[in-house]
C-alpha cells in the first residue's frame, strides 16, 4: 500500500483562526479528517503531522525519505528560509510535493522563493485548502511508479 505524510509547518495549527482571509475557515483537525477519509478511499495510508519546530520536520522528511514513503508538505514561512528542510529532501532522496493553500506568488516578494521546490516533483500553491487535495492525487502515480522501478 501506498503511504504518504502529511506535514504542515509552523503556524498551520493556527488554521481557521489564523488570518482566515488568506487561509480559510477549515481547521487543521478537519483538514487532516478530510486528508484521511480521501486517502482511505483511494487506497492510501495517510499519517498527519504538525511542527512549529524545523527540526523536527527535518526529522520526519528524513524518515519518510527513507522508508520510500511520499511527503506532501506545507512548509509554512520555512518554505523560505530552509535550506535544512531542502537538504533533507534531496538527501533523503524524499519524493515530496510542496503545497499551500495561498497563491505565494501574489503575494509579498519574500514569499516567491522556495528553498524546497527545486527538490520537489512538484508546487501546488493557491486552491485553498484543496491545495493538500490536489498533491494527493498527484502523488499516488508518482509513488506508485517509483514502487514498481524498485521491484
Ligand atoms: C503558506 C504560505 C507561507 O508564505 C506562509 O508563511 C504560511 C502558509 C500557505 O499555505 O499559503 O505559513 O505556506
Amino acid at each position: 500500500m501506498v503511504a504518504v505524510h502529511l506535514i504542515n509547518g509552523p503556524n498551520l495549527n493556527l488554521l481557521g483562526r489564523r488570518e482566515p482571509a488568506t487561509y480559510g475557515a477549515t481547521t487543521l483537525a478537519q483538514l487532516e479528517e478530510r486528508m484521511v477519509g480521501l486517502a482511505h478511499d483511494k487506497g492510501v495510508q495517510l499519517t498527519c503531522h504538525q511542527s512549529n519546530i524545523e527540526g523536527e520536520l527535518v526529522t520526519l522528511v528524513q524518515q519518510a525519505g527513507l522508508a520510500g514513503e511520499g511527503v506532501i508538505i506545507n512548509a509554512g514561512a520555512y518554505t523560505h528560509t530552509s535550506i535544512a528542510l531542502r537538504d533533507a529532501i534531496k538527501g533523503a532522496d524524499t519524493l515530496a510535493i510542496e503545497v499551500h493553500i495561498s497563491n505565494v506568488h501574489a503575494r509579498e516578494e519574500f514569499r516567491h522563493h522556495s528553498f524546497m521546490a527545486p527538490v520537489c516533483a512538484g508546487v501546488i500553491a493557491g486552491f485553498g485548502t484543496r491545495s493538500y487535495e490536489l498533491a494527493l492525487d498527484a502523488i499516488i502515480p508518482l509513488l506508485q511508479a517509483r514502487a514498481s522501478r524498485a521491484g
